[in-house]
């Protein structure tokens, strides 16, 4: 009995050799690009994995710095009054009308302050002003109040506001309202007021 042999491999004929100037050519060189590519492929994975330590970063500080104005924004509301906030002479019991604590009625510039009390009708809250405020005078530690050298902070902004205390926990004198405020507003008015620039040294 001869040998089983497939009708269908009976018929194939029998593949040519692969001749070196045409097809192996070919198939060499192309091989030989799918190699470069891919080596360059993996190359660039390793030497490209993503944005960069510092991109990232850049990135990150860029969205900080948007989120710290967005804050700045809602502190200068806070401040200006555009956002009422609650407060009380400390010792009183009730609140104040929120017009009349606002931080911008007695913490201008000092030459507003020198042109509000020249004013006859200048109001009654205008005329127990506090230092102008701005980002170097509360985040450079200054002598306050006769005490050693103090600055403040976003969490001892917040301790003035609401308690009446200096970074020192020296009382302020009491025509500097106490506050009923949130953390959150103390944040905002922290970065309102630590980005403010010299007020002083403008006139
Ligand atoms: C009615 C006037 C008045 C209002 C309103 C007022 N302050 Fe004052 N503030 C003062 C006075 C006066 C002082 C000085 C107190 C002292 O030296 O003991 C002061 C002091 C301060 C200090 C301390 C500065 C330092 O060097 O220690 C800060 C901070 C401050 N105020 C922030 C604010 C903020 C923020 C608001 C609004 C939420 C505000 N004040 C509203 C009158 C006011």
């Amino acid at each position: 009995m001869p040998p089983a042999s497939h009708p269908a491999s009976a018929a194939v004929p029998p593949s040519p050799r692969p001749r070196p100037d045409d097809s192996g050519g070919f198939t060499r060189g192309y091989s030989a690009r799918r190699a470069l590519a891919a080596s360059l492929a993996v190359m660039l994975c390793w030497t490209m994995p993503g944005p960069t330590k510092a991109q990232a970063s850049a990135s990150a500080s860029a969205s900080a710095s948007a989120s710290a104005s967005a804050s700045a924004i809602q502190g200068r509301l806070l401040f200006e009054g555009d956002t009422p906030l609650s407060g009380r002479i400390r010792g009183h019991v009730d609140a104040l009308p929120p017009a009349s604590i606002r931080c911008v009625n007695c913490h201008v510039r000092a030459s507003e302050a020198a042109a509000l009390r020249a004013r006859a009708n200048a109001p009654a809250t205008t005329q127990g002003f506090g230092p102008p405020l701005d980002g170097p005078m509360l985040a450079e530690p200054r002598p306050r109040r006769g005490g050693p050298p103090s600055a403040y902070d976003a969490r001892r902004l917040c301790t003035a506001l609401r308690e009446g205390l200096d970074p020192n926990h020296v009382r302020m004198a009491r025509n500097m309202p106490i506050y009923q405020l949130s953390d959150r507003d103390c944040d905002h008015l922290w970065a309102y007021l630590a980005g403010r620039p010299t007020l002083q040294a403008r006139p």
